[in-house]
């Protein structure tokens, strides 16, 4: 009995003194694995006489009990041990300062169309707005586009589908901003009916517009401001004075190179492009179409109900994201659109 005491005392401290599961599993092994100690004793049983088999037989199984119990008990120990140091290093230290936030920016091209609304305000423009989604008559007809103007042709302007798939008849993305000179026209004369003199028309209408286009200056989705000065004895001369102004001050400079090159719009007579150089960057001196411009046709007055005998003026649709090219000396406008925030951020 007293060897059978020493066995367990002896197991139970060779438990106590690892903390590692494999070692523990190995001393398991001396002392209850198939030729451990406490086996080999009960294998020993049959070499007793038949009346202490029964008694010494039970002694070893207390003392195997014993052994197994101290046993199970130092695993879950050694596993709460594991567990708590695991929690210790992974925890998370809550007071450690945040990583910050990403500051947000405003798009360029949105900034430019901000200073376009400023700086047109500042001599007396209202700014208006117009739909997306548009009718073929305020898009074209009502100024002054025929019906097999290439413009209004399929691979040049997105058509709306029914959910038959056929083409919507007359409902389109516009491909400009004119169409708002159209509806705020409509609006200006019906609001002033009863005035003797009609009050003047000063406006400009920013907006997204669309067409089946893409390049290097030319993309499928982009921003035009539409211009529009409409009174008594307004001029190309004015049209110079208020595009040469604005340009100036938009782009902080006096020295400038502009010009104004005669083009065709069916909604103005006469018409004109206007371009700009480049001023710095790798395209410095390279032309820039930024926007077309003329003086509004009697036609297109008559639509909307203004007398072209009494009344004159001009318009313009400028293309923001070219000025916006301009000012950054940026080379492809696309990337205006590409959602790549390496490039966008460094306008923040
Ligand atoms: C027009 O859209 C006329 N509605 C402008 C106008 C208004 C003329 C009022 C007379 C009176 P145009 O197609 O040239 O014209 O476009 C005007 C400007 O929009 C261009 O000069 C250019 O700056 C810009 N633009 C045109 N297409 C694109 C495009 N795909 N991507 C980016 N900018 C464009
Ligand atoms: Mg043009």
């Amino acid at each position: 009995m007293h060897n059978l005491d020493q066995i367990v005392d002896a197991a139970c401290a060779a438990f106590a003194a690892t903390d590692d599961p494999d070692a523990l599993e190995q001393i398991k092994a001396v002392y209850l694995g198939k030729s451990g100690r406490i086996p080999e004793l009960l294998k020993g049983l049959a070499k007793l006489p038949p009346e202490e088999r029964k008694a010494v037989g039970a002694a070893i199984n207390r003392a195997k009990d014993a052994v197994g119990a101290a046993l199970n008990a130092r695993r879950e120990a050694i596993r709460k041990m594991t567990l708590l140091t695991r929690l210790a290093e992974e925890a998370l230290d809550v007071t450690l300062p945040g990583r910050g936030q990403a500051r947000a920016g405003l798009h360029p091209v949105t900034r430019t169309l901000e200073r376009i609304e400023a700086l047109f305000r500042s001599i007396g423009f209202e700014v208006a707005d117009g739909p997306e989604i548009e009718a073929d008559f305020q898009n074209f007809t009502a100024l002054n586009t025929p019906e097999d103007h290439p413009a209004r042709s399929m691979h040049d302007t997105f058509y709306l589908q029914e959910e038959s798939g056929e083409v919507a008849q007359g409902v389109l993305l516009r491909t400009h901003t004119s169409p708002i000179q159209v509806r705020y026209m409509q609006a200006h004369v019906a609001r002033h009916a009863a005035l003797e003199v009609m009050p003047e028309i000063r406006v400009i209408a920013p907006g997204r517009v669309y067409r089946v286009d893409s390049d290097a200056t030319h993309s499928p989705m982009f921003h035009q401001v539409e211009g529009l000065w409409i009174g008594e004895n307004i001029s190309f001369a004015d049209l110079k004075g208020v595009i040469g102004d604005f340009l100036r001050r938009f782009f902080e400079s006096d020295d400038l190179q502009v010009r104004f090159r005669p083009s065709f719009f069916p909604f103005t007579e006469p018409s004109a492009e206007i371009d700009m150089a480049f001023m710095s960057g790798a395209h410095k001196g390279r032309w820039l179409e930024i926007a077309g411009c003329g003086m509004v046709h009697p036609n297109v007055l008559h639509h909307v109900n203004i007398d072209p005998e009494k009344y004159t003026g001009f318009a313009f649709g400028m293309g923001p994201d070219r000025l916006t090219m301009l000012r950054y000396g940026i080379n492809d406008l696309r990337l205006f659109f590409d959602g790549d925030l390496r490039f966008l951020r460094q306008f923040v």
